[in-house]
């Protein structure tokens, strides 16, 4: 008989789940299926990782192909085709020159990479004194210790101690004045000019990067203001700071196109990126650079040194490359990109519809991806606790942040499950 004692739950109250599991057995296409054989839809492609819905065949057959060619081989020193060739497919599909790739297992090793990265670049231009990372309240980057100490949620941070010294963070990008707009609000890119202050106070010579997600995903899809992201590319710049575009979420379609990156016509230095990569069937992450960044650091030691010292034993693994081609390609040959910029705005229609019910307070989204705010209860979270037990129980599976319901669909969502998703909610949100 298994206990349920022995494994502790991330971001998770451990003690309730083991008092009422939420336990999920199978998935397949749109669907999971709990312990006694319901089967739920998933609102929110796993944690925003199966683009393509789950199980597909292609992706399981590469991996076990790949495993029964080569499992495993030492990722320093020696390599393998599959990292070369994924790196050569994601050269192609990336905005701009964002040609070199490192490859991660997460989200948050990509982003504590890219840290690491803008640190080495700037030494060697000469530019050592650029040690300061600028990021956003409300961002999330990820849970390693980097990734915190650009985190702008009080809850990810408040137990860990005081994190990376000389981060600093901009406000964030919610407006009251923008409740319910659909899309990109038209107020408030002048909140990029928080960049510009803190260049003003501490030198704009002493920041090595500034670090966004451009639709800020885990605390509740704040689209950005027209013209913000321009503006804060403006001000890198005319100060030579690196701007970083967490695609970790946004990566790979859930905009319409590749990235958030081309959507908004904002190239980044830096993109890091997780998740869809694999269709989330193996753990993989990777930092995509600008040619400057990577020729830069690769030219600066003598000939035969090591560039940069960092590094996963896991790092491009062959079973999470053969994945990510594998997924890769169906994105390519299926045009699942255009599939859900076509779809978007149906399903931004059929959120926004939720806006009537009287718990709800605001709505956003943009692409497949939507938040929606709720009444809070008495304790943060509280509420939206109750309605994520009552969407499972209802046949729903989403993504709850405080009080705040995500929903993102599998990018090959159909109408009919777009319908469903909105139906489940307005049933437990009405009676909530
Ligand atoms: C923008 C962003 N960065 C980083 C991460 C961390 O990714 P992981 O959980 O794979 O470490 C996430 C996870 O949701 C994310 O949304």
């Amino acid at each position: 008989m298994t206990t349920l004692e022995n494994y502790w739950l991330p971001f998770t109250s451990n003690r309730r789940f083991k008092k009422e599991p939420r336990l999920l057995v199978r998935a397949e296409g749109m669907y999971f299926w709990n312990a006694a054989g319901d089967r739920l839809l998933d609102g929110c492609s796993g944690l925003f990782c199966c683009a393509l819905g789950h199980g597909r065949p292609e992706i399981g057959d590469a991996v076990a192909r790949q495993y029964a060619q080569l499992d495993y081989g030492p990722a320093f020193q020696y390599s393998h085709p599959g990292a070369f060739e994924l790196a050569n497919r994601l050269a192609a599909i990336a905005p701009g020159d964002l040609n070199h790739f490192f490859f991660v297992n997460s989200g948050s090793e990509s982003v504590d990479t890219a840290m690491k990265i803008a640190l080495l670049y700037h030494r060697s231009r000469g530019e050592g004194q650029r040690q300061r990372f600028v990021s956003r309240e409300r961002g999330y980057h990820g849970v390693n210790f980097g990734g915190v100490s650009l985190a702008g949620l009080v809850k990810n941070r408040t137990d860990f101690g005081p994190g990376l010294p000389g981060v600093v963070h901009m406000r964030h990008t919610w407006l009251p004045e923008n409740r319910f707009v659909a899309g990109q609000p038209e107020r408030g890119a002048d909140r990029a000019d928080d960049l510009q202050r803190l260049v003003d106070l501490y030198g704009g010579e002493t920041i090595a990067a500034c670090f966004v997600e451009p639709i800020a995903g885990s605390t509740g899809i704040l689209v950005p203001p027209r013209g913000y992201l321009e503006r804060l590319r403006e001000i890198c710049d005319r100060y030579g700071i690196l701007l970083v575009f967490d695609e970790v979420i946004t990566g790979f379609g859930r905009t319409g196109r590749a990235f958030a990156a081309d959507t908004f016509g904002v190239l980044p230095d830096v993109l890091t990126m997780a998740k869809a990569l694999t269709n989330g069937a193996l753990p993989m992450g990777a930092v995509a650079v600008r040619d400057e960044i990577y020729d830069r650091i690769v030219s600066a030691p003598a000939e035969g040194e090591i560039e940069l010292f960092h590094g996963y034993t896991y790092s491009a693994h062959p079973l999470a490359c053969a994945a990510a081609i594998a997924t890769q390609t169906i994105f390519r040959d299926e045009q699942i990109f255009e599939r859900a910029a076509e779809r978007a705005p149906y399903f931004l229609e059929r959120v926004f519809a939720l806006r009537d019910l009287p718990i709800v307070r605001d709505i956003r989204g943009f692409g497949l991806l939507a938040g929606i705010d709720l009444a809070p209860a008495t304790r943060w979270g509280e509420r939206g606790f109750a309605v994520l037990q009552r969407l499972f129980a209802a046949g729903l599976v989403v993504r709850m942040t405080g009080d705040t319901l995500i929903l993102a669909p599998a990018l090959v969502a159909e109408r009919e499950h777009i319908d469903r998703i909105c139906e489940i909610a307005r049933e437990v949100l009405r009676a909530a």
